[in-house]
């Protein structure tokens, strides 16, 4: 009778340890005039995360709650963000107390030295120690590179088509991602891994398997929000192909240096340069080891791969969904072509040569920002005396993407897939565009990303005309809070005359 009576005292006590745990964070959201999606009794607000497309989720609240909302995912408060003036403020003008992003284990060492995930000095440091590789003229030396790539996927892609009646049924991802991973390797490592031409390579599949790209976001994941004991069950990324990568990518630098020889069209020689340093005080100072330095020639694979496959897929959608568009962007394309003797390159695909391709790749990119919520980590507490608003250290804020780039006040008609709102745009708050976050800590490579969208495009518009099939669907996959993702989707690829 008394060990029973102590057994349930027991799991009493055990009852209200697990609830008061979950709800610990409670309430420091509101204290700040935030309003909050209503938290369930301990697993936070997100208790349907698994269930829900999350960038969709965004778009709904910000129509609720208008331009800042805070969630509890599991334990962590958010606020969100879609408001243009609070961007600024948060992303630019009050950096200091917005300087980080969240301390995030990976459960690998390539992806937790990432440059994204840097904290602090060592962010500031080695952010600057990659600048160089982005600056424009090291842009114009490697878009030979990227234009070369482009042009040999599309031409490949002609083959296929004229082997069956002048037709190419794709997967959008699948192919894009596979090409994009090869274009990586040319550009950052400046050489072709094995069957490169092959969409499922080794490589390729190393890369689908590291970013998690079948996980799926069950009850467990929603619940290791709240309990980080239950990731193990439900991992998000994949420790075992990195190290095929982190070899690879290893054996290309140390050949690189033990050739003697340069290429100032890849990022190998500055990478190895910076290799050459891990034993000065700076560098041990801040722990930048060999480890640090491999990380960041996987980041830009993982920075640019994923996101240019996403924008390129939404685009190819839009297009086949808007056969006037691809007129437009055909005689553009044709004249461009007269004046540069039928050449696609980086003189040729500038602003002023091709403003309306420009135009539709905006449009495309502010409609489906692949990344869903840029962040950062507020590391002191923050007040906005104008608006009330007040933020706790440890709050992590994200810009919505999917819903500021919506907001009504500055995209009439958001929905629209409309690429001449972009032709009166100098007027437009750089703020209601968020696609390549803000501020000292923004998308290092977005001139690399329009760069190599624009010599797809241009590539793809000359040859082809997209168009949508039977079974032409976008459905995205529930749960993913960091990228969008999406099941296959197909469209046609065919060729002009
Ligand atoms: C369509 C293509 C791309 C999109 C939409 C995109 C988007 C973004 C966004 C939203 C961020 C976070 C910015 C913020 O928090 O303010 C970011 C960061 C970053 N991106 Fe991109 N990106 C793209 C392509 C690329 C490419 C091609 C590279 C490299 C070659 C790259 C490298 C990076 C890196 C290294 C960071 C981290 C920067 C830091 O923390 O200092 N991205 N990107
Ligand atoms: C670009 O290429 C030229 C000629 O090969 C070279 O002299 C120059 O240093 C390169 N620029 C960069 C930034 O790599
Ligand atoms: C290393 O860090 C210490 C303090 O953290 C600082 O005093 C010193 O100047 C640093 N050395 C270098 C070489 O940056």
């Amino acid at each position: 009778m008394w060990i029973l009576l102590i057994l349930i005292a027991i799991l009493c006590v055990l009852i209200a340890t697990i609830i008061k745990s979950g709800r610990e964070n409670y309430g420091i959201i509101e204290s700040g005039n935030i309003p909050v999606v209503p938290p369930s009794l301990f697993l936070g607000s997100e208790t349907k995360l698994h269930k829900e497309v999350q960038h969709l989720e965004d778009v709904k609240r910000f129509k609720k709650y208008g331009g800042i909302w805070g969630t509890y995912l599991g334990k962590s408060p958010q606020v969100h963000i879609a408001d243009p003036d609070l961007i600024r403020l948060i992303f630019v003008k009050d950096f200091q107390y917005f300087s980080n992003r969240q301390d995030i284990d990976f459960g690998t060492p390539v992806m937790n030295e990432i440059l994204d995930y840097l904290p602090g000095e060592k962010w500031k440091t080695v952010r600057s120690l990659l600048s160089p590789l982005f600056t424009t003229s090291k842009l114009k030396n490697m878009s030979d590179v990227i234009a070369s790539s482009a042009q040999e996927f599309i031409q490949d892609l002609k083959s296929e088509a004229e082997k069956n009646n002048g037709r190419v049924k794709i997967d959008c991802r699948n192919r894009l991602t596979a090409w994009l991973i090869d274009m990586f390797s040319q550009t950052v490592l400046g050489v072709r891994m094995e069957n490169s031409k092959n969409p499922n390579n080794e490589f390729v599949e190393a890369f689908r398997e590291m970013m998690g790209e079948n996980t799926q976001f069950n009850l467990l994941y929603t619940l290791s929000l709240t309990f980080p004991f239950f990731t193990r069950f439900a991992p998000m990324f994949n420790h075992e192909p990195t190290k095929l990568i982190e070899s690879a990518f290893k054996q290309v630098m140390e050949n690189r240096k033990k050739s003697g020889s340069t290429n100032s069209k890849d990022f190998v020689d500055l990478l190895n340069s910076l290799m050459e340093k891990v034993d000065t005080p700076e560098f041990q100072n801040l722990s930048i080891t060999e480890g640090t330095i491999l990380s960041q020639a996987v980041n830009f694979f993982l920075g640019g791969y994923e996101t240019s496959g996403t924008t390129l897929s939404h685009l190819l959608l839009e297009l086949a969904t808007h056969p006037e568009v691809q007129d437009n962007l055909k005689s553009e394309l044709d004249k461009m072509l007269d004046r540069f003797d039928g050449k696609i390159c980086h003189e040729s695909i500038s602003d002023t040569e091709m403003p309306y391709a420009l135009c539709v790749l905006k449009e495309s990119l502010r409609l489906a920002p692949p990344l869903l919520r840029p962040e950062r980590i507020c590391t002191q507490d923050w007040r906005h005396p104008e608006s009330g608003v007040s933020i706790k250290k440890g709050t992590i804020v994200m810009i919505a993407a999917w819903a500021a780039n919506r907001n009504p006040k500055y995209w009439p008609n958001p929905d629209k897939f409309w690429p001449e709102r972009w032709e009166s745009a100098e007027n437009l708050n750089p703020y209601a565009f968020t696609t390549f976050g803000h501020g000292p800590r923004n998308c290092i490579g977005t001139r690399f990303a329009y760069e190599s969208l624009k010599l797809f495009l241009c590539n793809l518009v000359k040859e082809f005309r997209v168009e949508v099939r039977p079974d032409t669907q976008l459905n995205y996959k529930m749960g993913s809070t960091l990228l969008v993702a999406f099941d296959p989707l197909y469209v046609d690829l065919v060729l002009r005359n």
